[in-house]
């Protein structure tokens, strides 16, 4: 049994964050969300992994997460040259498959529980596609499935007009070496994409045995702000270790599960977990409230942040509003300026999302 993670895409809708780095690179907790899904495989057992990455960040993504050593794991990095298609993909990947089958697992999905017994479950039937689905509100933005009661899926259709039900595909699929074949068979969709859900409707149509699972637990797409900024309540609320390797002085309060990294001092602060905090981050005067993480090098004087992420190098002075549901881009400036005339002076990236508070 292998794995093929994909790890290409665009990420339009998480840009300013995705112009500079991989969407599966953002950090959730201060780690990337790339390596949540391979520590995932590994658990369930599955050494042998492959990485689809694009021209654009494939460098990114090979030198941050490396030859596996650190999972435990064997990662083989495959480029597919341009984005034509999560189908697409596992057949630029069948020299890593051979005829293994394999698990493949979309890079930038997050869930809650253990992908053994799905595993278990795929070959204990001898299956040639197990598919993992969840209830959505909003099917017409996924692949959606029809099931019948004893979890034979019988149709499929990629983001549907009209849904067949509001079961969505989220990204994580058990397959045997059929599905090649049934790769060869499709054509490209609407979106000008070789779909991995054609394909498995292609498997159905050849009567293979395709079946689903309902997913329980929670199940994240970090896709955007919001979701990200979901992601990391869930996991600091579920995952964080209470550490502190930095300096805390005797005016700092910390309360709760906090996580705090080497190099970084804190001076005057009052630290209300869960929340993380990087290595080498200098904090003075601020109040940092639960589900916030602080990455690696950032610097904040002065201020009140609560529900926020803010990413490496970024610096944040002397804001005197409260700061909540926030993402920080690396290497981000807010400061505020002494110099007359008293104004906002903006260097704002593309897509930047700015909101300011009143009053
Ligand atoms: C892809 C799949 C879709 C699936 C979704 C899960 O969509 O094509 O079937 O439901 O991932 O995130 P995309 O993210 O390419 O729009």
């Amino acid at each position: 049994m292998k794995a093929l993670i994909l790890s290409g895409g665009k990420g339009t809708r998480l840009r300013p964050l995705t112009y500079t780095g991989a969407k599966q690179l953002v950090p959730v907790a201060n780690k990337p969300i790339l390596w949540y899904g391979i520590e995932a495989i590994v658990a369930a057992g599955i050494k042998s992994i492959g990485i689809i990455i694009s021209p654009e960040t494939g460098t990114e993504v090979r030198e941050i997460t490396g030859s596996g050593e650190r999972f435990g794991a064997e990662i083989t990095y495959i480029l597919q040259e341009s984005p034509a298609g999560l189908a697409h993909a596992v057949k630029v990947a069948r020299p890593f498959l051979g005829n293994d089958p394999f698990l493949m697992y979309l890079g930038d999905n997050l869930i809650e529980k253990d992908l053994t017994p799905f595993l278990s479950n795929f070959q204990a039937k001898n299956l040639d596609a197990l598919i993992l689905l969840r209830s959505v509100s909003n099917p017409r933005a996924f692949g959606v499935a029809e099931v019948d009661k004893n979890g034979k899926v019988l149709q499929l259709v990629e983001k549907p007009q009209v849904p067949p039900s509001n079961l969505a595909l989220i990204g994580i699929y058990f397959f045997s070496s059929a599905i090649q074949k049934a790769i060869d068979s499709i054509k490209p969709s609407p979106r000008g994409e070789l779909e991995i859900t054609d394909a498995i409707a292609a498997l159905i149509y050849q009567s293979k045995s395709v079946e689903a699972k309902k997913l329980d637990g929670w199940w994240l797409d970090t896709g955007k702000k919001d979701d990200l900024l979901e992601a990391n309540r869930i996991i600091l609320d579920t995952h964080l270790e209470e550490k502190i390797e930095g300096e805390v002085d005797s005016e700092s309060q910390v309360i709760g599960r906090v996580k705090i990294g080497k190099g970084t001092k804190l001076v005057n602060c009052t630290i209300r977990g869960p929340v993380v905090i990087g290595n080498n981050c200098y904090i003075e005067n601020c109040f940092i409230g639960p589900y916030t993480s602080i990455a690696d090098k950032v610097t904040l004087e002065g201020g009140d942040f609560e529900h926020s992420v803010v990413l490496e190098g970024a610096k944040l002075i002397g804001i005197e509003q409260r700061i909540v549901d926030s993402v920080i881009g690396r290497r981000a400036q807010l400061t505020v300026a002494s110099r007359l005339p008293k104004a906002l002076r903006f260097m704002i990236g593309d897509d930047s999302q700015i909101e300011l508070g009143g009053g």
